[in-house]
């Protein structure tokens, strides 16, 4: 039986893609840090998916929590299909974890990086694994680009500006792991969900939110690209690409600004224990 582990699995973009993989007879383990949410939608899943649907409650904006999720899983699985990582928030005021990153980056951006550099031996036990990484149009309309002294966003925060920094981060960390994991055997491909229905603005007051919240319940249930990058068998092989519906596109970013990226997280991430 295939085994995919979705962080940021128990809605939006990631439930999408859960309940794809379990129609499709994958034991999947969706992430999230709200306990309720994620066991109601355990329950909900499994009425339908005869008990393939585990929730596990971790706080991706905990980066030692992180990496000891990713010890266990390790020590309690033989291998690892599919991880997408595909968890974000959206905070309207800049929030600084306990452990000193801004929590947008840390939830959408460091969590993602432990999780695929810790799973990868779990990765490679598996025949064509996959890590798919959630990315946006928008970090690209809006030109993204990372400022390295000052990656908790202290200088003049925007709540969207944060949010599709983050995204570029993972877009241009997709290219690298590729890279990496070109030799032992897994993929690793980034994809613009499309408009899917969503909590991510929930918390967010004023009319922006309220805005999003009425247009929000005309959008789908389903990230079309989202399915396709985690699970189509066309794509074996196809590792290093930003997906936008069926298009395979390279971005190809600079191998200078890769290389920053992967030093300064590497640097965050052993900061903490
Ligand atoms: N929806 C779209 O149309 C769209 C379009 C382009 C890009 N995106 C990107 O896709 C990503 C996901 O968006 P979405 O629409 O799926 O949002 P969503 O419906 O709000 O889902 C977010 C998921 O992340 C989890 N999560 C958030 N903070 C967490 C934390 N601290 N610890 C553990 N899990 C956490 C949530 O679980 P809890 O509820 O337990 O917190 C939930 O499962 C975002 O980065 C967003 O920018 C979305």
């Amino acid at each position: 039986m295939k085994t995919a582990l979705i962080a940021g699995g128990t809605s939006g973009v990631g439930l999408s893609i859960a309940k794809a993989l379990l129609r499709k007879e994958y034991e999947v383990y969706l992430l999230g840090q709200n306990k309720p949410k994620g066991e109601a939608i355990e329950m909900l899943l499994n009425k339908s998916f005869s008990g393939n649907a585990h929730f596990i409650r971790v706080d991706l904006s905990n980066i030692s929590e992180v990496k000891s999720f990713s010890k266990n899983f390790s020590e309690k699985h033989d291998k690892l299909d599919v991880l997408a990582n595909v968890a974000g928030v959206m905070e309207e005021t800049r929030k600084i974890t306990k452990e000193g990153f801004e929590k947008t980056f840390a939830v959408g951006y460091l969590s993602a990086f432990v999780l695929a550099t810790q799973l990868a031996p779990l990765l490679e036990k598996a025949s064509h694994a996959r890590i798919v990484n959630v990315a946006g149009v928008a970090s690209f309309v809006f030109k993204a680009k990372l400022d390295f002294d000052d990656l908790t966003f202290s200088q003049n925060y925007s709540s969207f500006k944060t949010a599709i920094t983050t995204i570029h981060a993972k877009t241009i960390l997709t290219e690298i792991l590729a890279d990496k994991y070109a030799s032992i055997g897994v993929d690793v491909n980034s994809f613009h969900p499309g408009a899917v229905r969503s909590n991510l603005m929930n918390n967010m007051g004023g009319w922006k939110g309220l805005l999003f919240r009425i247009v929000g319940k005309l959008m789908s249930q389903d990230s079309k690209t989202g399915i396709y990058a985690s699970c189509s068998a066309e794509l074996e092989g196809v590792t290093g690409k930003y997906l936008d519906k069926k298009k395979i596109i390279d971005l190809n970013f600079d191998n200078d600004y890769k290389q920053q990226l992967w030093d300064e997280s590497e640097k965050l991430i052993r900061s903490v224990s």
